[in-house]
């Protein structure tokens, strides 16, 4: 890690991009490739490895690194301030509560007086440490300290490894809905070391496995194929595998983020088992179903809806089903009050004067934006909770 000279685009296009290959041999560096401010993902086995490949802005002195307390029990957060120091920066450390419920705007008060009090100078950079909830928060922390201060986002779950930490979505939550109040503010990289997933729960390791079948069913089947070859061996957290299924679905995610930044078109092709999953999450309270097991459940529903419509091939729905079932990740969804999903799904961004507009599939790594008639997706739900 070294404050020499901002990453440049020529940087970027200088690496290498056959995922595959390096893999097993070294740390990944996937560009995403936005106009404005390209930043790299980089994967690798481990931080100080990964972290050594990333330039940080020159000029900041200080890191103000946001965190949680089963991330520095882990022993992840002292290996990151090791090499924020070796690179020369005084690291302050904030911890917030842990899970879902410091994503609030009570802890982004705390944060920007923690902010205030270093102090923290538009120079200087934010360090997110830590899962989805974790880099969402420092994120959007980052996106208003200042009006805008870098953030180097280092994921320490799967789930935020291939999804939340890339793209620049942050955000907080009100009492009335998840990430209602947030903004884009994209991080100067997004630093994955997969050593980091072996601190994790079985079940939080393999939640993160939702986003990333999602990812090889619309864009990459390479990554269906190591699934469905290695389940046990991902599931018992092999390495060399997940750095694999890091950097693929990574690949995914960035290539899809430099090609719509704000969600104007094909981003919402990530929303693939995010429309059913969202209402699953939101009448089960946000932690009784986690993220990637209910993108799981949506996941079905969303082929389902494909195949009643004649979109999406029975084989393709089986090969999906028996897929996440055999990751452990749920298939069939909690029974719930069909007017309540109904009322969940209608305030979601996804509704348009069309009705809902739900992610389908016309066939592998072939996503498309349909809206779909009320009475096709409960004939659908009716049938899988029957
Ligand atoms: N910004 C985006 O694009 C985006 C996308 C998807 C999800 N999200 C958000 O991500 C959040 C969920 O993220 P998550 O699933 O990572 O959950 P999380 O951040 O709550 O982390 C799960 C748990 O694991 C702990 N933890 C994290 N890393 C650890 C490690 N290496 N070892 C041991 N424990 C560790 C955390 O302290 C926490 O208790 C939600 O708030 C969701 O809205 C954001
Ligand atoms: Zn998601």
């Amino acid at each position: 890690m070294t404050t020499d000279r901002p990453i440049t685009g020529a940087d970027l296009a200088h690496e290498r991009s056959d995922a595959a290959a390096q893999a097993t041999d070294g740390p990944t560096v996937i560009p995403v490739a936005l106009v404005d401010a390209p930043y790299p993902v980089v994967v690798g086995r481990d931080l100080p490895e990964v972290l050594t490949a990333i330039d940080l802005p020159a000029g900041a002195a200080t890191a103000l690194v946001v965190t949680q307390e089963p991330v520095v029990a882990a022993g992840h957060v002292d290996l990151v301030e090791t090499a924020l120091r070796d690179a020369g920066l005084t690291v302050h450390r904030h911890l917030v509560r842990d899970g879902e419920v410091a994503k609030d705007a009570d802890t982004l008060a705390q944060l920007w007086q923690v902010c205030a009090d270093v102090p923290l100078t538009r120079g200087d950079l934010v360090v997110a440490v830590g899962g989805g909830v974790v880099g969402d928060l420092a994120g959007f922390l980052a996106a208003t300290w200042n009006r805008g201060v870098a953030v180097l986002q280092v994921p320490t779950t799967l789930l935020a490894q291939v999804d939340a930490a890339i793209g620049g979505k942050t955000g907080i939550n009100l009492g009335g809905g998840k990430n209602l109040v947030g903004a884009f503010h994209q991080p100067i990289a997004v630093a994955c070391a997969v050593d980091t997933l072996a601190t994790l729960s079985p079940r939080i390791r393999t939640e993160g496995l939702g986003e990333v079948v999602k990812c090889g069913l619309i864009a990459d089947p390479g990554i269906l194929d190591l699934l469905e070859t290695c389940a046990a061996d991902v599931l018992a957290g092999d390495p060399e595998l997940l750095q694999e299924l890091v950097v693929r679905s990574a690949q995914v995610k960035a290539a899809v983020v430099a090609a719509d930044e704000r969600e104007g078109g094909i981003r919402a092709h990530l929303n693939l088992g995010h429309t059913y999953g969202h209402a699953v999450e939101s009448l089960t309270g946000y932690s009784e179903v986690l993220h990637g097991e209910a993108v799981a459940i949506g996941t079905v529903v969303a082929l389902r809806i494909g195949q009643r419509l004649g979109c999406t091939p029975d084989d393709l729905v089986e090969r999906a089903d028996a897929l996440l079932a055999r990751l452990g990740l749920p298939t069939r969804g909690p029974a719930l009050d069909r007017e309540q999903v109904w009322s969940v799904i209608g305030r979601d961004k996804k509704v348009t004067r069309d009705g809902v507009r739900w992610v389908l599939l016309e066939g592998l790594a072939m996503p498309t934006v349909q809206a779909v008639d009320r009475a096709d997706v409960d004939a659908v739900l009716d049938d899988l909770l029957a």
